[in-house]
């Protein structure tokens, strides 16, 4: 398949999809809510070397956005995705309406467990319970031998890592790296909303983090490192903190005594949007 072909139903994506399946053709899949950069392109990348067939979804997922988020305001531009999705090599593009995913309310809710306790779960109660519901669905709709997903989002990760494995979806979960700016920002479609002051202030973050890295590795306590990352940032920008956490990775627990690898993982409110990041630090011994 060298062109790109752009989907709006479930129908005609599962007839293409199924005549290639039948044929052996593996599948590798990138959900995205679309505004494509650097970060999503990494996620095809990947999955153009490991898949004959690669799927990518842009969706603005209602179901994950609380009232008051950003869901009217999340960037959209479909016709520059479906450009910079066709030079990455995606073949297929699935891009549903709310109505084609969502075409009656049935009420049936998926609930993730003590993962989604902290983090992004604490400050967006019910986000992680839209992404799981979306992303059941098009792993349903497309059926996908691996999926890809970035890091920069660990706690949706380490989420979809658990819920594959207790569902025994068939899927594969690949981890990618962030991918980040020049200066240390991580890419995002939300970094459109800084203003150009708060652009040259956000790598802030990334130093914090950093700093954070080496913090664990003087043993200093969570509560401790907490507050010096936190400070960090805000000496350092205009940003306010959301949180700033450090947990055991992937359990996302407080309890690290056992962990092999730690997240010092934050969130940072600027005057139009909300940046998260984090840095996965292994444990010696
Ligand atoms: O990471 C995202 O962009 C979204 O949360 C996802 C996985 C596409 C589900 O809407």
């Amino acid at each position: 398949m060298a062109e790109l072909t752009i989907i709006h139903t479930i129908q005609e994506l599962q007839t293409l999809l199924g005549r290639n399946q039948r044929q052996g053709k593996t599948v590798g899949f990138v959900p995205t809510m679309g505004f494509l950069h650097e970060g999503h392109l990494s996620l095809v990348e990947q999955a153009r070397q490991q898949n004959d067939i690669v799927v990518m979804s842009i969706f603005v997922n209602p179901a994950q956005f609380g009232p008051g988020e950003d869901f009217e305001a999340y960037p959209r531009d479909a016709q520059r995705d479906a450009g910079l999705a066709h030079d990455a090599g995606v073949d297929i593009l699935f891009m549903p309406t709310p109505e084609e995913m969502y075409p009656q309310e049935g009420g049936i809710r998926i609930l993730p467990g003590s993962q989604a306790t902290e983090l992004c779960g604490a400050s967006r109660p019910g986000h992680f319970d839209g992404v799981l519901k979306v992303v059941l669905k098009l792993f349903n709709i497309v059926d996908p031998d691996r999926s890809y997903f970035g890091l920069k989002d660990a706690q949706q990760l380490a989420i979809i890592e658990t819920f594959v494995r207790d569902f025994n979806l068939r899927t594969k979960i690949v981890r990618v790296p962030t991918v980040r700016e020049q200066d240390g920002l991580a890419k995002s479609s939300r970094n459109v909303h800084l203003t150009e002051a708060e652009r040259q202030e956000a790598p802030a973050i990334q130093r914090a983090l950093q700093k954070g890295a080496l913090l664990v590795a003087e043993g200093l306590s969570a509560g401790e490192i907490e507050q010096q990352v936190a400070e960090a940032i805000v000496t350092n920008s205009t940003g306010s903190i959301d949180y700033v956490s450090l947990l055991a990775y992937p359990a996302l627990t407080k309890e690290i005594d056992q962990t092999n690898e730690v997240i010092v993982a934050c969130a940072v409110k600027f005057s139009k949007t909300r940046l998260i990041d984090n840095i996965i630090i292994p444990l010696k011994g």
